[in-house]
């Protein structure tokens, strides 16, 4: 809701202060205020994309940036097909736009612009593509609970939809991927005290659970692979085993999941 405020009042000031003007024919501080205004970098390295992508960027690169530079476009806050396809229709009604009318060729051209900045948004936009909250109504009380902690947590750098739409689905992949998160400096989330371990503990159940509800197929697909990937290296493992005479499997996953003294295991080395 905060962000969506800040947008809406960003882009009236864009509107408020809008001239047609690139910085670099401006004076000075309308210069200035231009550069302000397109807020980031005034091109895309598509050379990753796909070779489609790129055909559209050039169409993209070639009518949007008749009036202001292509700063305005990339680095604003629209992101789905939805939104592109109003604001491509907008800025095609502009006179001198060259995208004006409904014959075959502009409808094209449109066309191509607006897949393009869709599917960059897709790439480049992740932060803000797709939702930034989940509807935990129906989960489980302690559940609610824990995602007001991840919900405060783990917005403070990126917002939610960093998480919300990532494709980690495994308990494991949260494992590590919020270890990774809370090492970061000013995470607020390290250290051993009890009540840290909480949080932590709080957000990987949340996490846990919700990839348990909204991403099933993902982890369907995901423990699919998985045990392809083990099944490859079964007969490669149990070879070795036995090359090696290899003591007792009991006696190998002991010495994992024991918290036992070093020295046993030293020992039994
Ligand atoms: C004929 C001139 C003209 C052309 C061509 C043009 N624009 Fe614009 N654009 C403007 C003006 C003027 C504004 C300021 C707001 C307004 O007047 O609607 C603007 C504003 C914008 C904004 C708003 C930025 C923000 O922060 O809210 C975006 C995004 C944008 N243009 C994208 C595009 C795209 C994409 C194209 C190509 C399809 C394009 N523009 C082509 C004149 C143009
Ligand atoms: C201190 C800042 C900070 C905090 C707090 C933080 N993150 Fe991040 N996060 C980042 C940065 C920076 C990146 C970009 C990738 C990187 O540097 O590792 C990132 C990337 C991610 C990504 C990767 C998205 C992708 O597209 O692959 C996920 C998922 C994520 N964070 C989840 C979380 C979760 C869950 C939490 C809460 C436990 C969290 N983050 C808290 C800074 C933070």
């Amino acid at each position: 809701m905060k962000n969506k405020l800040a947008w809406v009042s960003v882009t009236f000031v864009v509107f408020a202060l809008a001239s047609a003007v690139r910085a670099d024919d401006a004076p000075p501080s309308t210069a200035a205020q231009i550069r302000k205004m397109d807020k980031g970098p005034d091109s895309i390295d598509v050379s990753n994309y796909p070779p489609e992508q790129q055909e559209n960027y050039k169409v993209f690169a070639s009518k949007c940036s008749q009036c202001h530079t292509l700063a305005r476009a990339i680095n604003s806050p629209y992101v789905s097909r939805e939104e592109w396809s109003a604001y491509v229709a907008k800025m095609s009604q502009k006179k001198g736009s060259g995208l004006r009318g409904d014959s075959a060729r502009v409808e094209k051209l449109r066309r191509d612009i607006i897949s393009f900045l869709a599917y960059d948004s897709s790439v480049r936009k992740k932060d803000i593509a797709g939702p930034r909250t989940i509807d935990v109504s129906n989960y489980p009380p302690e559940q609610q609970a824990n995602y007001l902690v991840f919900a405060a947590k783990c917005s403070k750098c990126h917002s939610l939809a960093r998480p919300i739409n990532a494709q980690y689905a495994l308990p494991e992949e949260w494992t590590a991927y919020v270890d990774k998160m809370a090492k970061k400096k000013g995470s607020g989330l390290m250290g051993d005290s009890a009540e840290m371990k909480k949080t932590r503990e709080q957000i990987l159940s949340f996490l846990i659970y919700d990839s348990s509800v909204r991403k099933k197929a993902l982890i369907e697909r995901k423990t699919a692979a998985k045990s392809r990937y083990l099944g490859a290296f079964k007969p490669m493992l149990s070879r070795n085993a036995s090359s090696l005479g290899a003591r007792p499997r009991k006696a190998f996953s002991e010495s994992i999941s024991s918290r036992e003294e070093p020295r046993s295991r030293i020992s039994a080395r």
